[in-house]
């Protein structure tokens, strides 16, 4: 397995983000579409992205019952996608309809993730309105096992999480990290953040990485540096 930086691609529409990738050289990088584009431009977009030779994680995040997400992940594997994820939280059965369902004709399949907790909820959240009394840190970790007993790849977490999921689940199991800046960077709305350098030690296998490299005067060199310091 091959650490690699993702390029999350948070722009609304198809003309900004074509005129985004146009500035990358070969080899094309490894790229995440969102909601907010794949909902704007349709699968066309994943397509004509694939078509340019980039490796596409395409970040959906579904959450239904399994007859649905088995039906929905045949659809997404037929894009010819690298990755994509669905919320834990759906439980062992979606999980395992959702692997199904990614399964191509010839056996192969993009990578399936697993978002444990939204980063965005928090203690109170998770127990006065989610009436889940389990601490967040054993919520999350248990989350990642019942993905990983799933057969799923491995899940999204905090690049401070990196190495106790692995601990939890194995270590071939698949860390993909947002909450990446760079030393000199700006933080931004991201709290719990790590450089590309340290993530690179810490048992990250995908960094995803948007505004330091969306945002700067020279996205190429941005990501180029962030590859370099990655990788180590
Ligand atoms: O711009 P920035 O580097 O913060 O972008 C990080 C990307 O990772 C965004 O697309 C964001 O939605 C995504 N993400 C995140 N935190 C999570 C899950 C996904 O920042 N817990």
């Amino acid at each position: 397995m091959k650490k690699d930086v993702i390029i999350a691609l948070d722009f609304p529409t198809r003309q900004e983000t074509l005129a985004f990738l146009d500035r990358f050289p070969e080899p094309k990088p490894f790229v995440k579409i969102g909601m907010e584009l794949f909902y704007a431009e349709g699968p066309d977009i994943v397509r004509e992205i694939k078509a340019r030779g980039h490796r596409i994680f395409l970040d959906l995040k579904l959450h239904d019952i399994p007859n649905t997400v088995r039906r929905a992940m045949a659809v997404l594997s037929r894009l010819d996608v690298d990755m994509v994820n669905l919320h834990a939280a759906g439980a062992s059965a979606m999980m395992r309809a959702a692997l199904e369902g990614l399964t191509r004709p010839d056996g192969t399949r993009p990578l399936l993730i697993a978002v444990t907790q939204l980063t965005s909820t928090d203690a109170a959240a998770l127990k006065d309105e989610l009436l889940i009394g389990t601490p967040m840190e054993e919520t999350v970790l248990r989350y990642a096992q019942n993905a990983a007993r799933s057969g799923l790849d491995g899940v999204v977490c905090s690049p401070l999480e990196a190495r106790t999921v692995k601990n939890a689940c194995g270590d071939g199991f698949l860390t993909v990290t947002p909450g990446i800046r760079f030393a000199d960077g700006d933080a931004g709305d991201q709290k719990r953040i790590m450089t590309p350098e340290k993530a690179g030690g810490a048992g990250c296998d995908y960094i995803v990485v948007g505004r330091p490299i969306t945002q700067a005067a020279d996205p190429a060199a941005a990501y180029a540096r962030c590859l370099r310091e990655f990788l180590g």
